[in-house]
């Protein structure tokens, strides 16, 4: 008889907390355990003593963008319209623009393609033959438009991986200009000298 009753005592307590729990009620249940239901958070509009403006609904911070409703300029952000790779770079060469170009490059690409990206960085030569990172001076690479260096850069290519989460498009385009810049640098000619400086040429 006794153990009917230990054996019963669960099933009865259990069925009792149901009970509290009942949505049907029209008075708030009773809760033994919150379950979480009740969390001190703000609601819309509610005030806060945290800010000085006393919103508890704040602003998001300047160029926030909610996912899925990134504004589409397809050319600046893929360097592709139409399924085509955009001609010219998409922010205007300038100093500035080079410099952080030449600071980006030797962070994220000179590595494997080297500071004047002849493909022969520490990476390749630690790698061997299964990982070669391409000659960036190379006529081939020289003759893709800079909406393709840019997606390559962003997407990678083959065995190359992305720098798309690394770097912001910003900086891919800098990339890019900076890019050119060693391209022309590889190409450059006597005439490219200053005349008062070729003297000094051998
Ligand atoms: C971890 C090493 C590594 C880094 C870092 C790297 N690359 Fe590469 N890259 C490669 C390899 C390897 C290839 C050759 C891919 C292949 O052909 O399989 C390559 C190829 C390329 C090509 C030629 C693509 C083609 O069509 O042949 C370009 C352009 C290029 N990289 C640009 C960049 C730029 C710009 C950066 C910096 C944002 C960068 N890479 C960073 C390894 C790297």
């Amino acid at each position: 008889m006794r153990s009917r009753i230990l054996f019963l005592l669960p099933l009865a307590g259990s069925l009792l907390l149901t009970g509290c729990l009942s949505p049907s009620r029209d008075t708030p249940p009773l809760q033994i355990w919150d379950d979480m239901k009740a969390q001190p958070k703000y609601k819309a509009q509610q005030q806060s003593p945290l800010f000085a403006d006393k919103r508890s609904s704040r602003r998001p911070p300047e160029g926030t963008v909610a996912i899925g409703q990134l504004g589409g300029d397809d050319a600046y952000r893929w360097g592709v319209v139409a399924s085509q790779y955009v001609g010219k770079n998409q922010e205007p060469v300038t100093p500035e623009l080079l410099a952080q170009g030449q600071l980006k490059f030797n962070t994220y690409c000179a590595p494997c393609h080297s500071r004047v990206g002849d493909g022969k960085g520490i990476v390749g030569i630690r790698a061997g033959a299964a990982f070669q990172p391409a000659n960036l001076i190379e006529p081939r690479v020289q003759q893709m438009n800079d909406g393709e260096l840019y997606s390559v850069a962003s997407e990678g290519r083959r065995t190359m991986m992305g720098y798309r989460t690394q770097t912001s498009d910003h900086d891919r385009w800098a990339i890019v200009a900076y890019l050119r810049a060693l391209h022309r640098a590889n190409s450059g000619t006597k005439e490219d000298v200053p005349e008062n400086l070729r003297a000094q040429l051998n």
